[in-house]
């Protein structure tokens, strides 16, 4: 097993090269996770070195960050121009679709790709897999009120076990208040369908599955790292 210093290192690797898509004048959606991290602190320093740029972040926590590195934010609420979105992933396929959400920031984080021109995606090799599913649960946030109810309609329709998601004992919660179901199915056959199918189920707000939304994915592996457009779907 690949030690975790060196998986960190391959993510910031990737996420150094994901600077090289943010030009002076763009909008920036900024990702969470321990790569987005490199990313925003890798941002800050050319922020301080000159680069004018805005950026949308995905979480509190990114946010914070991104201040603490001087980077500005947009903070209005209202309709943005994103150039470009450059986030993590928990694992991508090999068509480049995703699931993401195991940091929770998953509603966010879609939103802000949808909007943005370009999704560029940074991750250390262990987060390519043959197939979605297995190893990772798919996140799903949904509204609290009659989860467990949600959870059955998502068993039944995906043929999978739905887990509410905890931390520290106590019931996990978004940022915007709901709770995460972490579906684990030994594997995610068709995952576009099963993107459509879920979203038909009354109570969920936003599934971690990014079915083509990748432009650009850069991998940091220990001899360095490959980017590579996305196939066309
Ligand atoms: C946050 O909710 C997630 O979608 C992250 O983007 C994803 O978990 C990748 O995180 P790491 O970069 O920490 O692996």
């Amino acid at each position: 097993m690949t030690p975790v210093s060196d998986l960190d290192s391959q993510k910031r690797q990737a996420a150094l090269r994901a600077t090289d898509y943010v030009t002076a004048g763009m909008v920036v959606g900024l990702g969470t996770g321990t790569t987005a991290k490199h990313l925003i602190v890798a941002l800050g320093e050319r922020v301080q070195a000159g680069l004018k740029i805005q950026a949308v972040p995905t979480s509190h926590d990114t946010a914070a960050l991104a201040r603490q590195s001087g980077i500005p934010l947009i903070e209005s609420h209202s309709a943005w121009t994103i150039d470009v979105a450059i986030d993590g992933a928990d694992q991508v396929d090999p068509h480049f679709n995703l699931v993401k959400g195991g940091g929770g920031a998953l509603l966010k984080e879609k939103i802000v790709a949808a909007a943005a021109k370009r999704f560029v995606v940074m991750v250390d090799h262990t987060k390519l897999v043959p197939a979605l599913g297995g190893s990772f649960p798919l996140p799903i946030e949904v509204v609290s009120f009659g989860w467990g109810s949600t959870a059955r309609h998502i068993e039944r329709v995906s043929g999978g076990a739905a887990v509410l998601r905890e931390r520290s004992g106590a019931v996990f919660q978004t940022e915007a208040g709901h709770v995460i179901l972490d579906l684990h199915m030994s594997k995610i056959d068709d995952p576009a369908r099963l993107e459509i199918e879920l979203n038909q189920i009354p109570g969920i707000v936003e599934t971690g599955l990014f079915i083509g939304r990748t432009s650009i994915l850069i991998v940091g592996h220990a001899q360095g790292v490959d980017v590579t457009a996305a196939p066309e779907s």
